[in-house]
């Protein structure tokens, strides 16, 4: 389906898909304010594959088809770039952080990060999970009421705390926490979030503006993670069973270790990509086992069958019930609604469009999981559907798919598993707004608007 047209490269001669012709403004107004339904309206009168304007991007090409998905994620990484389009992410991330790299640095990094996100050493964190989770929830008290996200985000932070940077409780802890807390803070809402989609609004006019105080919030942040890094280089405690152990120990080819710059980047990534994500979606799953009555009752049935305290984290993990409220809670809103961008390095014939160099073509993981003919009744929260058949990696694609996949797709599903265990399985909670509840942008993803207000009834 993908093949290279002709020799041209003027613009009148390629068929590109249909789309709104709203000015682009009105269309980035539209999708930071009503995603959901700017979305769902286009596809209704452009269907699978639509063009879009959206912020200082070029042209993107929305895609929810799952062949279309399947072409892309299966495709020749070296036909797309991905990197250059993720400028959005850099003032958070810098410029060698593995979302913003492509080709051969790319892949380099991600075979460094990917094994630590996996198998033995990923299942060795199990155990710390657990902990933290249960250090966090000693604090709750009977009657207290809560919202879910801020506490979901401090087991979450400590969680990426202690795997990534191998961190002690102590000062810096504290003061990176707190840092990064209040960064984030400054894209929750729609609103704010709009300081990362219009380039003008980035302007440092001293510390009460929006854009001066994240920079000053950054800058903590960096002087912070350096102070962290020197430290280590000084004591040589390079053992640790932590990421920025295992990345201050590797060499490139040419035998040359990570600079210190290389370093924080890849360490600002894990904490920005890693910790608010998971969290967002532990808020959602909470809501949605405690707004269906009966899901809560079928997990609590098979959190009982096991002898929980004591079990393995790896026992739970493999529970299916428990599998499937996570999964059900990253199909029906997902924290990603798009996958990162994947960007033409020439011209290209595309499902019988064809396409200029430079097109960004963006797979929409919102509405690809809200397709009928996949997920019958697909705004209903049904867990048992991925009971009944397995999903492909073109129609379930929360963390996104091919040489681009979230390479902390294994560990956010493994902590979902423990945290939300852990709580269950020690105190009774109760929503205390049952109304519907819709996601809205914070930033680059997208959480529960108004956020899950939850009190604690009861404890075991
Ligand atoms: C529920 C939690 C999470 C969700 C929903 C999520 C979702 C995603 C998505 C959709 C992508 C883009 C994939 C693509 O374009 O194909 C991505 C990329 C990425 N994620 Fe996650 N993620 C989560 C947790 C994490 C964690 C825990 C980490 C690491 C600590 C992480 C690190 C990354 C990195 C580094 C990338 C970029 C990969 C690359 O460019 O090659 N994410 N994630």
């Amino acid at each position: 389906m993908i093949t290279f047209p002709r020799n041209s490269s003027h613009e009148t001669h390629f068929k590109l898909p249909n789309g709104s012709h709203a000015p682009k403004l009105i269309q980035t107004l539209r999708g930071i304010w009503r995603p959901i339904k700017a979305l769902e309206s286009a596809r209704e009168r452009y269907g699978d594959i639509f063009i879009s304007n959206f912020s200082t991007l070029p042209r993107q090409i929305i895609i929810s088809s799952p062949q279309a998905i399947q072409e892309i994620f299966t495709a020749d990484s070296k036909l797309f770039d991905s990197g250059s389009g993720n400028r959005l992410i850099e003032p958070f991330v810098g410029p060698n952080s593995v979302i913003v790299l492509d080709g051969d640095r790319h892949m380099q990094q991600r075979k460094l990060l990917m094994p630590t996100f996996h198998g033995e050493r990923m299942r060795a964190y199990g155990q710390t999970i657990c902990e933290i989770t249960q250090e966090v929830i000693n604090q709750w008290t009977i009657g207290q009421e809560f919202v879910a996200r801020p506490q979901m985000q401090n087991i979450s932070l400590q969680v990426i705390l202690k795997t990534v940077f191998g961190l002690k409780q102590g000062e810096r802890y504290q003061q990176i926490r707190q840092v990064l807390t209040a960064m984030l803070d400054s894209f929750d809402s729609p609103w704010k979030s709009s300081l990362l989609f219009f380039n003008f609004l980035q302007q440092d006019l001293g510390a009460w503006s929006p854009w001066g105080n994240f920079l000053r919030q950054r800058q903590r942040l960096d002087e912070l993670v350096y102070q962290e890094i020197h430290e280590r280089r000084i004591k040589a405690e390079l053992e640790g069973e932590d990421i920025l152990s295992l990345l201050m120990s590797s060499r490139d080819e040419q035998g040359q270790p990570m600079t210190d710059v290389e370093l924080r980047d890849e360490l600002m990534t894990m904490l920005f990509a890693g910790h608010e994500t998971t969290a967002i979606a532990l808020a959602w799953a909470l809501y949605w086992i405690h707004y269906i009555p009966e899901v809560r009752e079928k997990l609590l049935q098979e959190l009982n069958s096991i002898d929980i305290k004591n079990a393995n984290p790896t026992t739970i993990a493999q529970l299916p019930y428990l599998n499937a409220v996570c999964s059900e809670t990253l199909r029906i809103y997902p924290v990603a609604f798009f996958s990162l961008p994947r960007i033409l390095r020439d011209d290209m014939q595309f499902f019988g469009y064809d396409l200029p160099k430079g097109t960004y073509l963006s797979v929409c993981i919102y509405l690809t999981h809200h397709r009928p003919d996949i997920y019958p009744e697909p705004n209903q929260f049904r867990p048992e559907r991925f009971l009944e058949r397995q999903f492909s990696p073109y129609e379930f694609l929360p963390f996104g798919g091919g040489n681009r996949r979230c390479i902390g797709m294994a560990f956010a599903m493994f902590e979902m598993k423990l945290v939300l265990a852990t709580i269950l399985s020690r105190y009774s909670l109760q929503l205390l707004d049952s109304r519907p509840l819709l996601p809205v942008r914070r930033g680059l993803v997208f959480a529960p608007a108004r956020g899950v207000h939850l009190a604690v009834k009861e404890q075991y």
